[in-house]
């Protein structure tokens, strides 16, 4: 572990640290005898002193560790990222395509995705995802689908896929890369939920393994490090690296935390050291927990028998996503009492279920638990009935009124929702389920899309993003109409 090794012998130097971080190495905590728990984590907390290496133009331990990663993770290079997979996407995007340029990307796609369409002055043309209605959310993205647009939109010059989804969905991405290079474009996965796929062959295929050009990475999400911690790998020829490094340059901070750059560094580690068998554990527990789960009365967990259907080939074991519709309880009901009568924390709700992501760092005994929860959670529970949600639908227009970029810089006023029909929308509006936006910044607002976003408001549909998330009121571009 590089990175730790050189923060670690900088630390038992004791040099006076007349430098950055103010704490100096967190003495300002011992000094107000404020009881911090930081202690330790600040005396490795430095800026690039001698021996201690910089992000941005790496020569010693980030560089190795870096090349350590990239052999782990199966990449050409391996950039380490400490503002998320958010900055890695940003990069990736903007280093693959000029302003001006088209990019294909799912409607469903994380908002990091959005932006950087926004920053790097894209044009966005969207594809829809398939859609699981028992579970009310969106599932793969179809080849046939990206044939399609791309039919149409063959001077695009990148295409983006989000693999695996927040459930654990995945893509047939070998047939995505085939049919993206074979037009000569570029395939950038978003794998933010992926990081641990190239650990264990009972995971589904990491997208460097299957040709994808880049991808980026949340090791922070389902590898040990630290959060925000993150990493852009890249496999292709296709890509300027130098050009890369200039976005990279761009939209990452000129100090980086050395203690999350050695977290990344240290889960690169405990896995090669340890993932393979770790992780074997951590697929036999979660399948467990599926299989006990399913035969509660009332819950559903969702697993590979989704495989072969809604353009889904493979299927992440280590995330449970729990439906309650029969008993009539919605995700996020379920979500408030797991915390509060059974100390059990998820990661996310919606309407209709709870997400539960298991690591390498879960104990057996968290497994049980969980189920034993579950179980203790069906059998009390009243039985009722949980509306249904209206058949999502896909409203991106052929041609935006205004680009992303340009709705953000116009003057906005909010007006009712009723007044805004014939308007162009200056807000992101994405109800959840099942999180594909039905209103991005410069999109025109029609009768239709009003009478679906009151529809999904009246169901109880969490509208993320909105300013009003009833949705009685709506920013619309000021003095204009749309077309
Ligand atoms: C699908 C997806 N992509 C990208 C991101 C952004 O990742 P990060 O939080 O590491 O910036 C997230 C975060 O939740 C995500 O769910």
């Amino acid at each position: 572990m590089p990175i730790l090794k050189s923060l670690k012998e900088y630390k038992n130097e004791g040099a006076v640290p007349f430098h950055m971080p103010g704490h100096k190495r967190g003495n300002i905590y011992k000094k107000t005898e404020i009881n911090s728990l930081f202690e330790d984590i600040l005396a490795l907390d430095t800026t690039e002193v001698p021996g201690i290496d910089n992000l941005h133009c790496p020569e010693n331990a980030v560089l190795e560790a870096q090349g350590m990663a990239a052999e782990a993770f199966g990449a050409d290079h391996s950039f380490f990222l400490v503002n998320g997979t958010t900055s890695g996407i940003y990069s990736m995007i903007m280093a693959s395509a000029s302003p001006g340029d088209k990019i294909i990307i799912p409607r469903n796609c994380h908002r990091s995705v959005y932006c950087a369409v926004i920053l790097g002055r894209l044009i966005p043309v969207y594809i829809n995802p398939e859609i699981d209605y028992e579970f009310g959310i969106a599932m793969g993205i179809k080849p046939e689908t990206i044939e399609n647009v791309l039919k149409e939109h063959g001077d695009a010059k990148a295409v983006v896929v989000t693999n695996p989804t927040f459930y654990g969905v995945c893509s047939d991405l070998e047939r995505i890369a085939e049919i993206v290079h074979e037009r000569g474009m570029i395939l950038l996965v978003d794998e933010a939920h992926g990081s641990h796929f190239c650990f264990n062959e009972r995971l589904p295929i990491s997208a460097l393994e299957v040709g994808a050009d880049m991808t980026s990475q949340s090791i922070h999400k389902t590898l040990p490090s630290m959060t925000q911690s993150s990493i852009l790998h890249v496999k292709s020829e296709r890509i300027d690296i130098e050009k890369l490094k200039v976005f990279l340059q761009l939209v990452q901070t000129t100090s980086p935390s050395h203690i999350l750059l050695a977290s990344l560094d240290a889960a690169r580690f405990i896995m090669q050291k340890f993932g393979r068998e770790l992780l074997d554990e951590t697929i036999d527990w979660s399948n467990w927990a599926r299989s006990e789960i399913n035969n509660i009365e009332g819950c559903r967990c969702l697993g590979p028998d989704r495989i072969g259907r809604n353009g889904t080939v493979d299927f992440d074991p280590t995330r449970l996503t729990v439906n309650f519709g029969a008993l009539g309880l919605s995700g996020v009901e379920a979500e408030d009492i797991l915390r509060k009568d059974f100390k059990i924390q998820v990661e996310m709700s919606d309407l209709y279920n709870i997400v539960a992501i298991t690591t390498i760092g879960d104990y057996r005994s968290d497994y049980e638990s969980f189920v034993n929860s579950l179980k203790r959670l069906a059998g009390t529970v009243r039985r009722g009935k949980i509306k249904s949600m209206p058949a999502p639908a896909f409203f991106a227009p052929q041609e935006p009124s205004l680009m992303p970029w340009e709705a953000l810089y116009y003057e906005k006023e909010q007006v009712d929702i009723e007044q805004s029909i014939g308007r162009i929308c200056g807000e992101m509006i994405i109800p959840y389920p099942p999180g594909i936006p039905v209103l991005m910044p410069g999109e025109p607002i029609s009768r239709e899309i009003c009478e679906y976003l009151k529809l999904c408001v009246a169901q109880g549909i969490k509208i993320n993003g909105a300013s009003d998330p009833k949705l009685k009121k709506v920013w619309v571009i000021k003095n204009r109409r749309g077309s």
